[in-house]
């Protein structure tokens, strides 16, 4: 497995202190619907079990968008132009970003931006022996954080072009998905020679039934990956979950066009974090994750709000994922 992809792009949870985690934990705990925030997900476990979400038969998202890259590559570095410089927003796995700048002309530069930045530095190696005229500059920083400053664009390039895929801005409610694109705009305008943008990953709203499969998967690996949250507050905040008396569970909530994950307490329970005791009711929830869907046009209308032109977008046959690439004019 590849650095970049072991990461994942929510490695702003990596380096996070055990004492931001425990507050986090506290202050979700103890919430009338109970809570954890998903970006926890991340640990080394919970990567490697996202990675393998990736490759299942229900989880459309990834071979879709790869799909969409491989097919329609040679379009979006057109719109991108010649001499770029791209920045990733996390550290995505390196298949994708490998076939953006295969399709690209003479890409330039490549910034993932990530908290762990110098755990980049081999995937970083690799990605400049495939690409000679290639420099990386792996930033390390929060991208959600809105006093995010990148560094001065490299002397010949002709645009920065912003690359955020995976439906990751389906992590975040609308409210959070309308900062995080007005912070990239922000990011990627600075010095605009007038081709710079962000092509941005999109899951779709589409049949319930498929939502459903795709968080539910019949191997139990969604499963596992939500459980190994309460495993992770056992080893690093010295919790005493049992995660048997725990089930997974998701469904696709029509109104919010979201999916939401839940682990559900199967019995009646008490469990002890550190010094703290939190009691379960029979069938009590903690809300572990959102993951939006958006229309086309739902879409378009808040990257308008950010401030960016929709210029085009790649959907598959099936209308499953979708690719845009949003300009900053
Ligand atoms: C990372 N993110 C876009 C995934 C999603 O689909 O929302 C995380 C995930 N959760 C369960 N399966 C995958």
């Amino acid at each position: 497995m590849n650095h970049l992809a072991l990461l994942r792009r929510d490695t702003a949870i990596s380096n996070t202190t055990t004492a931001a985690f425990a507050a986090d934990v506290q202050a979700g705990l103890s919430a009338r619907q109970k809570n954890l925030p998903a970006k926890y997900f991340y640990d080394r476990r919970g990567s490697e079990l996202f990675e393998q979400i990736c490759d299942l038969p229900e989880y459309y998202p990834t071979r879709t968008e790869i799909g969409l890259l491989r097919r329609h590559g040679r379009e979006m570095a057109r719109l991108i132009g010649p001499d770029a410089e791209i920045v990733e927003f996390g550290a995505g796995a390196l298949v994708k970003i490998r076939l953006l700048l295969d399709a690209l002309d003479r890409p330039r530069g490549f910034l993932p931006i990530d908290i762990s930045g110098a755990h980049l530095s081999d995937a970083a190696a690799a990605l400049m022996r495939d690409h000679p005229g290639l420099r990386v500059r792996p930033v390390a920083g929060d991208f959600t954080a809105p006093d995010l400053v990148l560094p001065a664009r490299l002397p010949g390039t002709r645009c920065r072009a912003g690359f955020f895929p995976g439906s990751t801005i389906g992590n975040f409610t609308p409210e959070e998905a309308l900062g995080f694109l007005r912070g990239a705009a922000r990011m990627l305008g600075d010095d605009n020679t007038g081709n710079s943008g962000l092509l941005i990953g999109v899951d779709l709203v589409k049949d319930p039934t498929l939502l459903h499969a795709a968080y539910n998967d019949a191997a139990g690996v969604t499963a596992a990956f939500n459980l190994n949250l309460l495993r992770r507050i056992n080893r690093e905040l010295g919790g005493d979950f049992v995660l048997e008396r725990f089930a997974h569970y998701a469904f696709y909530q029509p109104q919010h066009q979201r999916i939401e994950m839940h682990l559900v307490s199967l019995a009646a329970q008490s469990v002890r974090i550190g010094n703290r005791r939190y009691d379960f009711g029979a069938g009590e929830s903690i809300h572990t994750e959102n993951s939006y869907k958006y229309t086309l046009s739902g879409f378009h209308h808040l990257a308008e709000q950010a401030g960016f032109r929709p210029v085009a977008v790649w959907t598959d046959p099936d209308n499953l994922f979708s690719l845009h690439w949003l300009a900053l004019d």
